[in-house]
């Protein structure tokens, strides 16, 4: 029997030099690495009583849609700036070189709505941090941050301090 980690393909010095990128994709590509990737993020939110799920463009869709739609959830896609048609709130975060900009639409979550936020990888913690500022801007309570990798080596977990965060795959370095 396959391990999730077996699925990921690790591509060294990519997109620089000393950075190990791990493909999500690799385990999007085969039937078993992808039913194995939800099934193992549904178990960790076993039990789990929330309300809503959340995303972030682009990764984020790939693995929030069906959990939502697994456990009859709604779904609620948290795009790049620009993209969203209706009244939104925004975020801004740091990237390497730059800031980035996410968006919410301000009807998506209820005050007092419990929310569990999805992403295939935590990294710094940046894009997390500016998920959780858009959900709280709107009043909801962010009960769970679930990723499918963790690098635990950029120690993303630190700026999540005081928030509830699990990963299916911990990595030890970047
Ligand atoms: C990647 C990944 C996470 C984020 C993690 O997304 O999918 O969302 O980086 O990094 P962080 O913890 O340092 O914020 P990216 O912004 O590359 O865009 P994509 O999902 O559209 O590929
Ligand atoms: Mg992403």
């Amino acid at each position: 029997m396959k391990k999730l980690e077996d699925y990921v393909v690790s591509i060294p010095d990519f997109p620089e030099p000393g950075i190990i990128f791990r493909d999500v994709t690799s385990v999007l590509q085969d039937a078993d690495g992808l039913n194995l990737a939800i099934h193992l993020l549904m178990e960790k939110l076993e039990g789990l009583d929330f309300d809503v799920i959340a995303g972030a463009e682009s990764r984020g869709f790939i693995f929030g849609m069906p959990l939502a739609y697994n456990l009859h959830k709604p779904f609620i896609p948290v795009r790049k700036k620009g993209k969203l048609p209706r009244e939104t709130v925004s975020a801004s975060y740091e990237l390497e070189y730059g800031t980035a900009e996410i968006e919410i639409h301000k009807d998506a979550i209820l005050p007092g709505q419990k929310v569990v936020l999805i992403d295939d990888l935590i990294a710094t913690g940046g894009t997390s941090k500016a998920m959780i500022q858009l959900v709280e801007s709107l009043g909801g309570i962010v009960v769970k941050n679930l990723f499918l990798m963790e690098l635990a080596g950029l120690n993303g977990r630190a700026k999540l301090e005081g928030y509830n965060v699990d990963s299916v795959i911990v990595y030890d370095g970047k």
